[in-house]
């Protein structure tokens, strides 16, 4: 793998080593605790997002995030990748990629796969990667589960090239940041009972078609996120919030996914 040139007029300072693990601290009391959380789950998660058309991934959600990834370039990485699906989509469509997850099982998984992907077990906090090496980063429906998500964001600045496109999808924060009641019928009432401005650990467990998975996530206000995205020196192009296309279902009437397409234009002013 050889770095790729930088942009005309990028300055050789912005090419920064990836940060020490010291640097990484605990945020709300919990260090590391949701990608062991997610070690834990591989099983459950494998078989619930391999099954044909079971996940939303299969039913909308994935036509309407790879609409907002570029064509293909020098080098894709794709951060938090799980048991490797969509890095197996974005090599379909073209991208030469590498994926990384913190948990071993879901790298396993990817590797193992019948059609297996180059994957390594790194943390998205401290990327495995050469500064300014790739012009694509995607974080699927990773961030809300990773720890220091705004440190994770400035890895993802840090190994794209200036122009480079960050590409990320998370639960959209309205829709972790309350729930339907218990009865889910088409017009169940959607309640927060705590402040959406509360940023902590939160968990749902979803059952479907005789297969259920306990989600943990960190549920953060927007603002979290563009704030991590400008503080690292990213452009918003575009923002979509899919949403289940069912009318049947009361997510429907909520948006389910917040997608994000940026581009690095100035990573200096995450120093500033
Ligand atoms: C919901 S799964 C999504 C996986 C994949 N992107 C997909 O959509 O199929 C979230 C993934 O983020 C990973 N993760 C959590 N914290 C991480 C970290 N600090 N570094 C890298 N991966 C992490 C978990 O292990 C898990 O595989």
């Amino acid at each position: 793998m050889t770095n790729s040139p930088d942009s005309p007029g990028a300055p050789a300072a912005a090419a920064t080593a990836a940060p020490p693990a010291s640097d990484i601290r605990p945020v709300n009391g919990h260090n590391g605790l949701l990608s062991e959380r997610w070690d834990l789950l591989a099983a459950d998660w494998i078989s619930w997002a391999r099954a044909p058309g079971h996940d939303s991934y299969w039913r909308f959600h994935r036509d309407a995030f790879f609409k907002l990834v570029p064509s293909p370039g020098q080098l894709t990485v794709d951060i938090g990748c799980g048991e490797g699906r969509v890095t197996r989509d974005l090599r379909d469509a073209g991208h030469r990629v590498f994926g990384l997850d913190l948990s071993p099982a879901m790298c396993l998984a990817t590797l193992t796969h019948e059609e297996p992907s180059l994957v390594v077990t790194a943390d998205a906090r401290r990327l495995p990667l050469p500064a300014r090496i790739a012009d694509c980063a995607i974080a699927f429906m990773a961030l809300q589960d990773i720890d220091d998500m705004a440190v994770a964001v400035r890895e993802a600045a840090r190994v794209l090239v200036l122009g480079g496109s960050f590409v990320m999808a998370i639960i959209h924060p309205m829709y972790s940041g309350g729930g339907f009641d218990e009865n889910r019928t088409v017009d169940a009432p959607f309640m927060a009972s705590k402040s959406y401005f509360h940023v902590g650990h939160c968990s749902r467990t979803d059952t479907q078609d005789n297969r259920t998975i306990t989600f943990h996530r960190e549920h953060r206000p927007l603002r979290d996120y563009t704030d991590a995205l400008t503080g690292a020196g990213f452009v918003i192009e575009k923002l979509n919030e899919p949403t289940d296309p069912d009318p049947q279902k009361p997510s429907h009437r909520i948006p389910m996914f917040l997608d994000i397409l940026a581009t690095l234009r100035s990573p200096e002013t995450a120093r500033r």
